[in-house]
């Protein structure tokens, strides 16, 4: 029997919808609304393109949404001098830097210096840490949207094996967190790991996230496992178009999953309904609110 395909694609629709609904109320009861700042510094086209399309979803729900676009050449100084002033702007609830930075940039430095409270990436060490430690935090939201697509689908995650293929700081590490915090049993494997399928193969969770396209081929999968694919590879398709495909053979591995996401539709819309999701986490928590239910970790 083919695998359940997991349909993030409605699910984050769902998830925006239920932002704007709490951000309509909010207004209303508050006459406040959560703002979102995105700060794009240079040209990298597929930068330009998640940095649009963030903008427009903030606006779709509602949210106050403020875009940064800064020149290539812009000095250390004055990235931190921006960030200083976002940190400082009430009317500013989330911050995201837009990765990669320009070289000449200290990556690191500069996501430390966002507010840890509108560090909406979850990327600032203070939030790495209270993920690590069980704590609450705000977490990144591309494993924040794989979290949501397994528990809707598979209920408790508890004593389950999961593998997670992959160990970007982005992903793989705070995914394998997340899957510890609802009592998964975890591993994570990576390049260097000895008989990488055998160990993806005893896994009833596969989260996997390494960049490399269709790596991960149906023999790799336990039957009935459940496949969630972080893969976005642009690969060589017909008549000289590119097509994208996941980091899993969707064609091989449907045939042996229980349920699998798809590339494009499966994790790919999840991750920027996460950061609508984690905006109003932030405003939340700054004006003492309660949590928005089922919107976090
Ligand atoms: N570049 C690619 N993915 C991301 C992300 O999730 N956050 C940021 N800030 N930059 C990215």
């Amino acid at each position: 029997m083919k695998a359940k395909i997991i349909d993030g694609k409605a699910f984050a629709a769902d998830i925006r919808a239920r932002v704007a609904a709490q951000v309509a109320s909010l207004k209303s009861d508050r006459e406040r609304v959560p703002g979102l700042a995105v700060v794009l510094v240079g040209e990298d086209p597929a930068s330009e393109v998640y940095v649009r399309n963030k903008g427009r979803q903030t606006k779709e729900v509602g949210m106050l949404s403020v875009e940064h676009r800064l020149p290539a050449d812009t000095s250390e100084g004055e990235l931190l001098a921006l960030i200083e002033s976002l940190n400082a702007d009430s009317d500013i609830h989330g911050i995201l830097v837009q990765l990669p930075l320009p070289e000449h940039l200290d990556a690191d430095l500069v996501i430390n210096s966002i507010d840890p409270a509108k560090d909406v990436d979850g990327f600032h060490i203070s939030n790495v840490g209270l993920l690590g430690t069980g704590q609450k935090a705000l977490v990144p939201c591309t494993p924040l949207g794989c979290l949501m697509l397994l528990r809707d689908h598979l209920g408790s995650l508890s004593g389950l094996d999961a593998v997670v293929v992959g160990r970007s700081n982005i992903v793989g590490k705070p995914m394998a967190n997340l899957l510890l915090g609802d009592s998964a049993t975890v591993t994570i494997v990576h390049s260097r790991t000895r008989d990488l399928p055998d160990v993806v193969r005893r896994a009833d969770i596969v989260v996997a996230a390494v960049g490399r396209p269709e790596m991960i081929t149906g023999d790799w999968i336990k039957p009935g496992a459940t496949v969630i694919d972080v893969g976005i590879n642009r690969v060589p398709g017909d008549s000289g178009k590119t097509r994208l495909v996941g980091d899993v053979d969707f064609a091989s591995a449907r045939e042996v999953a229980g349920a699998i996401t798809p590339v494009p539709g499966g994790v790919g819309p999840m991750t920027i309904a996460c950061l609508l999701a984690n905006t109003l986490t932030a405003f939340c928590r700054t004006n003492g609110l309660p949590d928005p239910e089922n919107l976090t970790a």
